[in-house]
């Protein structure tokens, strides 16, 4: 496998400026709201890791259960000798039973921000299918550099594949950006197949944000951990809580960080003040309907094809083509 690469350490200083400004960005706003981007270190994705096998968190298991059970009616829609590109593609494990299970395919391209994660991924997939051309980026697959990294291959179509329910992080205008970026990305007749979690009951929504096993209230208060640990901030994170709640307004469950008493937080010469019960905003996971995700996917330039759910309509795999 090839692996294209920008060189580490000014990439590190780079991404440490960034990370600096959009915490400082985010705390001097009125509502203070941090990236859900940054939820995602090393300890943040093992926690995040530890929340997909919650039975609480109801989300990777349906959708797990729905490529096991329509793989084949996916690969039949995807067709023979076509190219699977995966923005975020972690330890691609969902792609490698799609990719096993498609007709001669042309080829594998896992975009991740870590080269670990895909280089142990390499040596899983080439052990199961040795023909196959797999040739990963590492980047940030919202960035063009990330897709500059990837190689042109011959291939009938290329199809991004966006499981997870990832886009269901993104507010409604980034989604649509997002999605009319993969457009730009692709030409007439490519197509998309991506993940949602639908609309539902708040009680199981609400459980699946708030597990029992505080596993989700780790993975939240992490991030303070974070912003002291690379930004040498001094938040004290025994003195803030974390909070879960459905907004059906706008139908997406919103985390937030609640801080427990008035206090002050220094980060590099910056001060910031939080009232009692103040709170950071650090991630909305939105939930869509059926209808309504078609309706993003029409006016990002995606047909919609067709998709897969679960037997309780909890999440969709859709299939969509470029028009
Ligand atoms: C990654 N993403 C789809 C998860 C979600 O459900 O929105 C992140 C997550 N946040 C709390 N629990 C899981």
């Amino acid at each position: 496998m090839n692996m294209a690469i920008n060189p580490p350490g000014k990439q590190r200083d780079h991404e440490l400026q960034v990370f600096f400004q959009d915490v400082i960005t985010g705390l001097s706003r009125k509502q203070k709201t941090l990236p859900c981007k940054y939820l995602y270190d090393e300890r943040g994705s093992q926690l995040f890791e530890q929340i997909c096998e919650l039975q609480d968190y109801y989300v990777t298991r349906t959708e797990a259960d729905i490529f096991a059970h329509d793989l084949l009616e996916m690969a039949g829609a995807i067709g023979a000798d076509a190219l699977l590109i995966e923005p975020g593609a972690g330890n691609c494990e969902k792609a490698e039973p799609l990719l096993a299970a498609l007709e001669s395919p042309a080829g594998y391209l896992p975009m991740d921000i870590s080269p670990e994660i895909l280089l142990a991924a390499k040596h899983r997939i080439q052990a199961r299918l040795p023909d196959l051309p797999v040739h990963a980026a590492v980047g940030d697959f919202t960035t063009d550099t990330a897709w500059e990294l990837l190689p042109s291959v011959n291939a009938r179509r290329r199809v991004i594949f966006f499981p997870g329910s990832t886009i269901g992080n993104f507010d409604p205008d980034q989604a649509s950006a997002l999605l009319a970026g993969f457009v730009s990305r692709l030409s007439p007749g490519d197509g998309l197949l991506i993940g949602t979690d639908l609309d539902k009951d708040p009680v199981v929504l609400e459980r699946a944000y708030n597990d029992s096993d505080q596993v989700t209230a780790r993975f939240n208060k992490n991030l303070l951990h974070r912003i002291n640990t690379e930004l040498g901030a001094d938040f004290n994170p025994a003195l803030f809580a974390h909070r879960s709640f459905y907004h059906p307004l706008r139908r997406r469950v919103e985390m937030h960080l609640v801080s427990l008493t008035e206090q002050m937080v220094h980060i590099d010469g910056e001060c910031f003040h939080f009232q009692e019960g103040e709170t950071i905003h650090t991630e909305n996971s939105h939930k869509y309907t059926l209808e309504g995700f078609r309706q993003l996917l029409q006016q990002a330039g995606f047909t919609p094809i067709r998709h897969w759910a679960d037997t309780s309509n909890h999440y969709a795999i859709h299939f969509a083509e470029v028009h």
